[in-house]
Order: C-alpha cells, then sequence, then structure tokens
C-alpha cells in the first residue's frame, strides 16, 4: 500500500505547522539569542526595541510564571538565560510583535552585554576539567584486564565522529492559541506531545490538562525534534499565557541551524585483541560525547552507544567506558541512531585498523565475529540472531569476492581512478532503553455510518507510520482501508506518550491499535453470534462481511456496526500497550532491554578521483532483516533514506564550531548535505523475510533508525580507495572522508580540521 499522505504531498496540500490558518489577531515571536558562548549577563537593554513599531511585548525570564526550567533527564537548562549563557544561539529574549517582520527588526535593537567567560568546545578538555553531564558508565563483560596476554594481536586508537545537522525540510515551529478556562492550545513540531505538555506546565505553572498539545505531522524530525522542540512552543505558549492572544513562531533555517543541537560529535580510544586465527577476544573503549551545555537527552543517547559498542560481535571480554562532557555548544541531541552508530563506528574502526596491520580485509574479522543466537551482549541480554544469515544472503547475491576482483582488476588498470568497497553489519536494539517508555496508547472509534477514526501517541514525520496505523486498523476489521481515517496527534486525545522515536513508533502504538481494534472487533462479534444463534468464535469477518461458520451472512460491515449500536454496546476502545519481558538494572549494567534486534549486511563501493579527491558512491547492496514487512515502499524508502544520511554523516556533512563555540557551518552554503548527484549510484535492498515469531507489529520488524547504520560503510570503502592509490598514506580515524581529507590521504599528511578554525575570518 502507498504511503497514504503521497498525493497530498504532491498536491502541496498536506498541513504542516506552517499551514494552519491563522485566527484573526495572530502575532509572531521571534527569539533574541546569545552571541557569545559562554558568559554573565551584565545588562540587557530592551527600550529600543520595545519601542520599534509594530512591538507588543518583550518577555525575559523574568516573565516565567512557573519554573525556567525545561531539562528533561537532568534540571539544567533554562528556556530563557536568566543570569548566565551558556551557548551562543541560547534564547535570552522573546519579541512579540504585529507582524514577523516587525518581530525581526526590533530583535535587532535589543542590548545585551555579557562578560565572557572562558568556552569550552572540545570533550575531552571538558572530561579533564570534570565537567560532566552526569557520571560515567561502564559496561563490562567477562575479564578485559585478564584477557589481554591470551591476544596473539593487539592494536590501539582514537577516532572522533562529528556532528550531524538535522536539516528537516520543515523547520522547527509552533503556533499557541488561548482556549476557555486558561487553557492554551499548542501546534507544535514536536515527536514529543507529552515532553512539550509537560514541560509548558512546569514553565508557566498550570496543571497539564490545561495544555493542549496537538500535531498533524512534521517535515522530518530525524530526532532533532524529539526533545527540541519544546524550546519554540514553549516561547509561544509564554506569550499566549500573558496576552491571551494567538502567537505563532516558525524559524528561519540560519536561527535553526544556529540554535538547535545536532548529532553528538564523540571521540574515543580504542584498544583490541585478537587471536591467531582472527577471534575478537579482548575490547576496550572509552567514549567522550561532546554533550553541548546542557544534558538534554544526551544521558541516554550515551547509554545507547554503549549499547552498540560491540555492534554485531560477540566479544567475550569487553570494557566500555563513556562520559558525557559539558562543553559551550548548543545541546547536542537525539539523531537517527541516537548514539549507536557513533559506538559501532568505533568498533568499526578498531577492526580495520587491525585488518590493515594485518594485511587482510576487515570482512575476514568481521565474518568470523558475527553474533550467533544464543550469544551474551555486554549488557546480559542473549541474540537472536540473523547477522549471519544477513552476512551470507549478502554473499549469496552480491557475492563479496567477485567484487573485490573486479576492483583490484579496474584499481590495476586506473591509474588516476580508485575504487574500494567495505562490508557493513549491523545490528540495532529495538526499544526506548529506558524501559518505562515503552508504552504505546491507542483510542480507535467506530462511527455508526461505518467509517473508523484512529489516534495513537505517534507522530508521522514521513517514515510511514500513519500508514502502517491505517493498514493495522483495516486488517484487523477486514475492511476496505479508504474506510479508516488517521486523526491528529493530540494529548487530548491520547495522554502521557512517549515521544516518536528510537524506531519504536509503529511497534508501541500498532501493537495498541490492533488491541483495540482487537477488543471492539469482538464485542462486534458477540452481537452478530447472539444474533445469528452462533457463538463469537465462529464468526469472522472478511471482505467487509460476516461470515458464520465460514459462510457468508447477509450482514455486511455497515449492518454489523448499525446493529452493534442499537445493541448500545461500545464501538470505542482505548488500548495500552507494553512489550513484556523489559528489564534494566542500571545499578549492575546487566538486564533485557531491547524487545528485539535489527540486523543486517551492506556493501558498499566508492570511487574517487585521485586527481581532485572528489568521490562518488557505485553501489550500496543490502541484506536487511525486516521481519515480515507490512509495507515495502515504505520500509525500502527507509532504507534508502538512511542510508543516504548516513553516507552524508559518514563522507560530506561537516559541523564546523570555532573555539568561541560559534557555528560557521551555519548556512546550506556552507554546510554539504547529500543531494541528487551525490547519492550512490544504485541502491539495491533485499530483505530478508524472516518467519521467525518476533516482538513487531505484524512481526514487520522497526526500520527507521537501523538503515543509517550502513552509510557507515562509506567510510571505510573510501579509506581503501585511498590505500589502492598510496598504501602508505596515513589517514587519522576520523569523519567525515572530505574531499579535502581525501586528498590529504592520497599525496600527504591528515588535518584534523576541528583544530583549525581559527584561520577562518571572524
Ligand atoms: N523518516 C523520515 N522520512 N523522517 C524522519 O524524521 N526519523 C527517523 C526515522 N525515519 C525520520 C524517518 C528517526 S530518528 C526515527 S527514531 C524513526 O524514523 C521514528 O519513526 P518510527 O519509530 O516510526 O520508525
Ligand atoms: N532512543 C531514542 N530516543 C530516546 C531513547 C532511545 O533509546 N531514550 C529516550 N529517548
Ligand atoms: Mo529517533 S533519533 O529516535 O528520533
Amino acid at each position: 500500500m502507498k504511503n497514504i499522505d503521497s498525493i497530498t504531498h504532491l498536491r502541496g496540500e498536506s498541513v504542516y505547522l506552517d499551514d494552519i490558518p491563522l485566527q484573526h489577531g495572530t502575532l509572531y515571536a521571534v527569539a533574541f539569542d546569545s552571541p557569545i558562548a559562554h558568559g554573565r549577563i551584565s545588562s540587557l537593554k530592551l527600550e529600543a526595541a520595545a519601542a520599534m513599531p509594530g512591538v507588543v511585548r518583550i518577555f525575559t525570564a523574568a516573565d516565567i510564571p512557573g519554573q525556567n526550567q525545561i531539562g528533561g533527564i537532568v534540571a539544567d537548562e533554562e528556556l530563557l538565560a536568566s543570569e548566565q549563557v551558556h551557548f551562543c544561539g541560547m534564547p535570552v529574549a522573546l519579541v512579540v510583535a504585529t507582524t514577523e517582520e516587525h518581530a525581526r527588526q526590533a530583535v535587532k535593537k535589543i542590548e545585551l552585554q555579557i562578560d565572557p567567560l572562558p568556552v569550552i568546545t572540545d570533550p575531552r578538555e571538558a572530561q579533564a576539567k570534570g565537567e560532566l553531564i552526569v557520571p560515567p558508565r561502564t559496561f563490562r563483560i567477562g575479564d578485559t584486564a585478564g584477557a589481554w596476554p591470551e591476544c596473539a594481536h593487539i592494536f590501539e586508537g582514537r577516532t572522533d565522529t562529528n556532528g550531524q545537522e538535522h536539516l528537516y525540510i520543515e523547520t522547527q515551529g509552533a503556533y499557541t492559541l488561548p482556549a476557555e478556562n486558561g487553557v492554551i492550545r499548542i501546534y507544535s513540531s514536536t515527536q514529543g506531545p507529552t515532553a512539550v505538555q509537560r514541560t509548558a506546565a512546569r514553565v508557566l505553572g498550570i496543571p497539564m490538562h490545561c495544555i493542549e498539545v496537538d500535531v498533524t505531522r512534521l517535515g522530518g524530525g530525524f530526532g532533532g525534534k524529539e526533545d527540541q522542540a519544546t524550546t519554540w512552543a514553549l516561547l509561544c505558549a509564554l506569550a499566549t499565557y500573558h496576552l491571551r492572544k494567538p502567537v505563532k513562531y516558525s524559524l528561519h533555517r540560519m536561527e535553526d541551524m544556529r540554535m538547535t543541537g545536532k548529532r553528538h560529535p564523540y571521540s574515543a580510544d580504542f584498544r583490541i585483541g585478537l587471536s591467531d586465527d582472527l577471534r575478537i577476544i579482548a575490547y576496550e573503549a572509552t567514549f567522550y560525547q561532546n554533550a553541548g551545555a546542557a544534558a538534554d537527552l544526551s544521558p541516554a543517547v550515551m547509554e545507547r552507544t554503549l549499547f552498540h559498542c560491540t555492534n554485531t560481535y560477540f566479544i567475550p571480554h569487553v570494557t566500555a567506558t563513556a562520559y558525557s562532557c559539558r562543553t559551550h555548544l548548543p545541546p547536542n541531541t537525539a539523531f537517527r541512531g541516537f548514539g549507536g552508530p557513533q559506538g559501532m563506528f568505533v568498533i568499526e574502526a578498531a577492526i580495520a585498523k587491525a585488518a590493515e596491520e594485518l594485511g587482510l580485509h576487515a570482512s575476514d574479522i568481521q565474518q568470523r565475529n558475527l553474533l550467533r543466537t544464543g550469544d551474551e551482549f555486554p549488557y546480559g541480554q542473549k541474540a537472536d540472531s540473523e547477522a549471519h544469515e544477513c552476512w551470507q544472503k549478502a554473499d549469496e547475491l552480491f557475492n563479496i569476492g567477485k567484487i573485490r576482483q573486479d576492483i583490484a582488476a579496474f584499481n590495476a588498470a586506473n591509474p588516476v581512478y580508485k575504487k574500494g568497497m567495505a562490508v557493513m553489519p549491523i545490528c540495532f536494539g529495538i526499544s526506548f532503553t529506558k524501559t518505562l517508555m515503552n508504552q504505546g496508547r491507542a483510542l480507535v472509534h467506530v462511527y455508526t455510518d461505518g467509517s473508523i477514526a484512529v489516534s495513537t501517541g505517534a507522530v508521522e514525520m514521513g517514515q510511514g507510520v500513519n500508514t502502517k496505523m491505517l493498514q493495522v486498523a483495516s486488517t484487523v476489521f477486514s475492511v476496505n482501508p479508504g474506510r479508516v481515517r488517521i486523526n491528529s496527534t493530540n494529548t487530548y486525545r491520547i495522554a502521557n506518550t512517549s515521544p516518536s522515536a528510537a524506531s519504536a513508533t509503529a511497534d508501541l502504538n500498532g501493537r495498541a491499535t490492533e488491541m483495540a481494534c482487537q477488543a471492539i472487533l469482538q464485542r462486534m462479534k458477540t452481537v452478530a453470534a447472539n444474533a445469528m444463534q452462533a457463538t463469537a468464535d465462529n464468526i469472522a469477518i472478511s471482505d467487509e462481511w460476516v461470515h458464520v461458520n465460514g459462510q457468508r451472512s447477509d450482514w455486511d460491515w455497515n449492518r454489523l456496526v448499525a446493529e452493534t449500536y442499537s445493541r448500545r454496546v461500545s464501538l470505542s476502545e482505548h488500548a495500552h500497550y507494553t512489550p513484556a519481558s523489559l528489564h534494566y538494572d542500571a545499578s549492575k549494567e546487566k538486564g533485557h532491554p531491547f524487545a528485539y534486534h535489527v540486523y543486517g549486511t551492506s556493501i558498499t563501493i566508492v570511487t574517487i578521483d585521485c586527481l581532485r579527491g572528489t568521490y562518488g558512491t557505485d553501489a550500496v547492496k543490502v541484506v536487511h532483516d525486516a521481519g515480515k514487512s507490512m509495507n515495502l515502499p515504505v520500509d525500502i524508502g527507509q532504507c534508502e533514506g538512511g542510508i543516504v544520511q548516513g553516507i552524508g554523516w559518514m563522507t560530506m556533512e561537516e559541523v564546523v564550531y570555532d573555539k568561541e563555540g560559534r557555528l560557521r557551518s551555519n548556512a546550506l552554503s556552507t554546510y554539504k548535505v547529500p543531494d541528487i548527484y551525490s547519492v550512490p549510484k544504485e541502491i539495491d535492498i533485499h530483505f530478508l523475510e524472516t518467519t521467525k515469531d518476533n516482538a513487531a507489529v505484524f512481526r514487520s520488524k522497526a526500520v527507521g533508525e537501523p538503515p543509517l547504520m550502513y552509510g557507515i560503510g562509506a567510510y571505510f570503502a573510501l579509506r581503501n580507495a585511498i590505500k589502492a592509490f598510496n598504501p602508505s598514506g596515513h589517514l587519522a580515524w576520523d569523519a567525515p572522508m572530505t574531499p579535502e581529507k581525501v586528498l590529504l590521504g592520497l599525496y600527504g599528511q591528515p588535518v584534523n580540521v576541528s583544530d583549525q578554525p581559527d584561520n577562518i575570518p571572524a
């Protein structure tokens, strides 16, 4: 089934925040944000700005009626800076005016004086100074100290991965409306309506039932709106609270890039030990996460890094420690993979380094160590592994040996162009790592005309979750999909939602939808059974007709609905779903945090131009463990999008902050994202259709985040291509592998771009 939004998207009729019709008297808000990364506010002068035409009022921290606090995990982030600023882009004041242009003009007249304090941008420096968001955590299995003497080969190194701008097509924003009895309705571009509701209640000092949050859809979130849509919703809500007027704020792209956090950059040290027959015996890693100026979701992201530090390999002795380091950058946040990719990069670099030093292919080590069912992860859960199946199927379909031979022949014949390939097997845990967040809810109504409305906690952000929810309802009732409508995500219909994140949205809300539909169906069957002198077990609905003992009756769906209603039997149901058997003990760092894992293997082939340092991706070939996909076009779209986004992170997207903590890559002219010319020439995705039971909705495994990690293969493929040209070239293990770095790898010494920004004129 096609994505249900495809036609309205194409016609431009789909409703995003900016498409909501405005109420008469709507005012416009624009934030004034700190130009300095760290310092004490010595004076804030608003008079000149307040005197500008159209200005209604300017709000500061002093106007907040409740707590000036938006931190979700740690209470360490103010909505509006009161005494100190902690990052460039931190909101300090909010101008509200009759037009957006008036608000923007007035913002320029605000005078802020700051006594600067020292700025830290490097996570290792922050760690050395004791600037940690939360205490460090260590995952352990076996005994690495005891295992090193057993290892035939030991390699060490340092890796660095950079941040990534979410670049959702729709920038962040909010529109808030006053309603009766002190209620505020918030239209927000958020992945987490309840987070917005809860935080608004805290900041405004009013109960959550006074805040209605409504989300129709997002023009992309990618994690950037899991936590950080809250700021704009709250700023507008603050103005509506005081003025009792509708207030809108839709960020400009450069504001959004400057003021919001990104994927966490990580620096890491690794040590890997192998046996003579290439078994990985021991692995140690220390991760320095660049959290930015406030916790945001960093502790949870850090935890997922540790959960994924061994990727898809069984390693008997592991010690992995992670530090969440406080720097003066905008708080970094969720981004597709949520710290998992950062952890996986390090083990892949360790394996690649071992392979380079031993003169082998990394794939020889990778394949040798893939997880088998029953193997234990460092956090205690046992694998139910498809790792070997995916790898073998990929080899069978694509022939890794033949690809390698063809590349060797090409490289031998071409002095200027070189090809490289890498295999990237993945394993990604599905469930929120915070066990209590694994809850989904659905509210299903069957109306008397036979149409069906479904509300869930799921936020549609392009990933196709609404299409899947619709499929669940139409499948359970066995009715035409056209009968089902998915309503907006609304905190008055569905309470206490977890954000749409962790790739678990379809599972959690889909299983709840299934339960709600089943409950209604069961009541309808009882009605039919009573009328037809049968038992409910002998009643089935199939293609909109009631069947008794396998025989079609003369009741169609509409008759069934009418009969149920006329007997005063409820045609509505609210259901709550939570996956069984999840638990985790953080004091021991052991448990069963994931409902299941998603596996896969990709092969990436790249070509570099050794004169220019430019490159392209020839192909990404994948065998992906989708369980039993309930929607092929949607799931293939998720794979393609994830792969391209992963390649962007690994090869071209370069977030640059200077030493003063100012974002230099603050527009699309200085921040390169994959375009139509840089996507792989071929993306070939095969689903491993497993028949095994799993905890997913309709056995269709979560697909939102895992494919991003295939993109990591592009980094290693590029390295291999560089080595084909210059085998003795020294390359640091840092990503992204930009054309500059490729050129330096081909001809010279590496330069760490993050050490360079002093050269960029202010
Ligand atoms: N796909 C699109 N088109 N837009 C998005 O914003 N977000 C990704 C992924 N795929 C995203 C996307 C992220 S970060 C997650 S966690 C999942 O979708 C969330 O949706 P799901 O739980 O329904 O997979
Ligand atoms: N994944 C994504 N988002 C989250 C998680 C997680 O594990 N935990 C909290 N928010
Ligand atoms: Mo996705 S990073 O869990 O929103």
